[in-house]
C-alpha cells in the first residue's frame, strides 16, 4: 500500500512508495510528523499503534494484562510467539510481563503500523525496554511458524487472535478500529486452520487462543481449558507432542 506523505520515509517504511496523493475513498495510510497512521477518506479519527499513551500505557502501569498472564502461563517466563501481530496490544501487554515475544505479522499495511509504534517506542525511554522484549517478523505464520522452530527452535507458547466474523459485527467496535477491520478482513476459509495446525505442531507447551466471551471455538475444536473474562476468553489447547523438542 502506497503511503500519503509530504515528508521522506523512514527506513523501516521504505518497502512503501511515497506519494501526496490521497485515495478518492476508503482506508489508505498516511505519515506525518506524529508518524504513521491508518486514515479514511472523509473521516477524521485515526488509527495508529501508540504505546506510550492510552490503554497500552493503562495496561502497562495499572495492570490489566492478568488474565492473558495466567493464559500464557507467564510465571514460568515462557518464550511467546504472537502469530497474529495486528496492532500489537497483546505482545505489548505480554512484553511488560517481562516475555521475550516474537511477533508475526502478514499484511503488509498493519506491520508498517506496528513497525512504526516500536520504532517511536524505543525511542521513549518508560517503554523502550519493554519494546526490546518483542521481535517482529512480516509473512504468513502459518509457515513463518514451522521455519523459524526450524532456525532458532520452539517456542514454548504460541499466541492466536484471528479476526472473526462476530468481532466485525460488534457494536462496541470503536468507529477507528472499523477502519483495521477494513483493511485486514476476514481469512481465507482454510487460512486458520492452517495456522492452528502450525501453531500446535510448533508449541512446546501451549497454543493460547484469544476469542470473544461467548465466541465460538478456533476451527470448532473443544480446547483443554479455558480462561473466561468479563469481554474475552482464553482457550488453551495442548500440543500436537506435548513438550516436543
Ligand atoms: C485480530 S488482529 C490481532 C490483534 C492483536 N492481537 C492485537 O493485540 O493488536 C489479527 C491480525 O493477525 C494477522 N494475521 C492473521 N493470520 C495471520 C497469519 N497466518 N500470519 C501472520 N499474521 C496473521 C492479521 O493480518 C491481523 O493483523
Amino acid at each position: 500500500m502506497n503511503i500519503v506523505t509530504q515528508l521522506v520515509l523512514p527506513e523501516h517504511l521504505s518497502a512503501h512508495t511515497p506519494t501526496k496523493t490521497q485515495p478518492e475513498n476508503g482506508v489508505f495510510l498516511r505519515y506525518d510528523e506524529h508518524g504513521l497512521s491508518l486514515a479514511k477518506v472523509g473521516e477524521k479519527g485515526v488509527v495508529q499503534v501508540d504505546f506510550a499513551s492510552g490503554a497500552a500505557q493503562y495496561r502497562r502501569t495499572k495492570g490489566g494484562g492478568e488474565l492473558i498472564g495466567k493464559a500464557v502461563n507467564h510465571t514460568t517466563k515462557p518464550t511467546v510467539w504472537d502469530a497474529t501481530g495486528g496492532l500489537g496490544r497483546d505482545s505489548f501487554v505480554l512484553a511488560s510481563l517481562g516475555l521475550c515475544v516474537q511477533t508475526f505479522e502478514q499484511n503488509s499495511a498493519v506491520f508498517a503500523l506496528l513497525s512504526d509504534g516500536l520504532q517511536r517506542a524505543k525511542m521513549q525511554p518508560e517503554i523502550a525496554e519493554v519494546v526490546a522484549n518483542i521481535a517482529l517478523i512480516q509473512g504468513n505464520a502459518a509457515q513463518l511458524l514451522r521455519e523459524q522452530a526450524v532456525a532458532v527452535g520452539k517456542p514454548d507458547v504460541v499466541y492466536l487472535d484471528p479476526m472473526y466474523p462476530e468481532r466485525q459485527k460488534s457494536a462496541a467496535v470503536k468507529k477507528e478500529m472499523a477502519y483495521f477491520h477494513e483493511l485486514v478482513g476476514l481469512p481465507e476459509s482454510d487460512a486458520d486452520a492452517q495456522l492452528f495446525q502450525a501453531a500446535r505442531e510448533v508449541a512446546k507447551k501451549r497454543i493460547v487462543v484469544k476469542r470473544s466471551r461467548l465466541g465460538e471455538f478456533l476451527c470448532g475444536v473443544k480446547p483443554a481449558y479455558q480462561y473466561e473474562g468479563k469481554s474475552t476468553r482464553f482457550d488453551i489447547y495442548l500440543p500436537l507432542q506435548p513438550e516436543n523438542k
